[in-house]
């Protein structure tokens, strides 16, 4: 983690930002989910947020590529202002910026090789034919998949091969910083943890920053420099990634410290002891 840019302004900085959703019927209330959010992420770090379902995450990840409606506040990137980018500045923005989904099953177009679903973020970009050809070679090795992997289609891969080809699509325009919603929780523990450390490798030799969305506070230690916990749509808690995930000081970060897996079963049955006297 050596990318890591500790020094200057931030890559990422997000401010007071609220989102508001629209009712979809006529007369139906809309839904306030982001109150007042701020969080900053440097170059090259990871920034984990969690908290239990339906507490914002997502809609947080979506606000900063321009498919949430920003109701107030600002997001900043990279010294610029982007809260309200048209489609145009989110296209170039596109190449600093990507995501990774949780499911690695819908997220890839079933009726394209992995050749292709690779290519086009650079077709879309107007990299020529050949650097194309080049780049995609280099992107398979990068995610450890043979070269021939390109002519296969994503019903041939595992999940968690297609959840690397999902990867390799995002890496494929150099961008700074990938949002990344729940990137292992549709996959098994043995296939998290290879996942985790191909994100970790990729930051190394990148420098790209991530912002990791996960339920899981055991992920979420693992691979963050820092965390922000969210708690109906407000930011409850942030520090380093050791010190939340391990002595939090908010009792919500604390169920959700227990509510997390671990490997060891033992420690798991007093995990759950624990949680359920914090729960009552
Ligand atoms: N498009 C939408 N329209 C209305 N409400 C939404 C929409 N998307 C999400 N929500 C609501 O916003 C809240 C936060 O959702 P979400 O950001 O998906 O949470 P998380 O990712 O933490 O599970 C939930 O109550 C959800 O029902
Ligand atoms: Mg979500």
């Amino acid at each position: 983690m050596s990318t890591r840019d500790n020094s200057g302004a931030p890559l990422l900085d997000v401010r007071d930002v609220n989102v508001v959703y629209r009712g979809s019927r006529w007369r139906s209330p809309s839904f306030h989910a982001l109150h007042d959010v701020s969080m900053q992420i440097r170059a090259g770090e990871t920034v984990g947020l969690v908290g239990e379902s339906g507490s914002g995450k997502t809609t947080l990840g979506r606000a900063l590529l321009g498919l949430a409606p920003i109701s107030a506040g600002t997001v900043t990137f990279d010294g610029a202002d982007i809260t309200r980018a048209n489609r145009r500045a989110r296209r170039a923005l596109s190449r600093d910026i990507q995501v990774v989904f949780q499911d690695p099953y819908s997220s890839l177009n079933p009726a394209m090789s992995v050749e292709s679903i690779l290519a086009e973020p650079l077709r879309a970009q107007g990299v020529p034919g050949a650097e194309a050809s080049a780049r995609i070679g280099q992107l398979l090795g990068q995610i450890g998949l043979e070269a021939d992997a390109g002519r296969r289609y994503p019903r041939e891969f595992s999940g968690g091969q297609r959840q690397r080809i999902a990867i390799a699509r995002a890496l494929a325009l150099k961008p700074r910083l990938i949002v990344c919603d729940e990137p292992v929780s549709a996959l098994d523990l043995s296939t998290q943890a290879r996942i985790l450390d191909l994100l970790i490798d990729i930051q190394e030799q990148t420098g790209v920053a991530y912002l990791f969305i996960s339920h899981d506070l055991s992920v979420v230690r693992y691979i963050c420099h820092r965390v922000a916990v969210m708690l109906k749509g407000r930011i409850v808690e942030t520090g380093d990634g050791d010190t939340v995930t391990s002595r939090p000081r908010h009792a919500y970060t604390n169920r959700l410290l227990m509510a997390s897996p671990i490997p060891d079963p033992a420690r798991q049955a007093e995990r759950r002891r624990q949680y359920a006297a914090l729960s009552s």
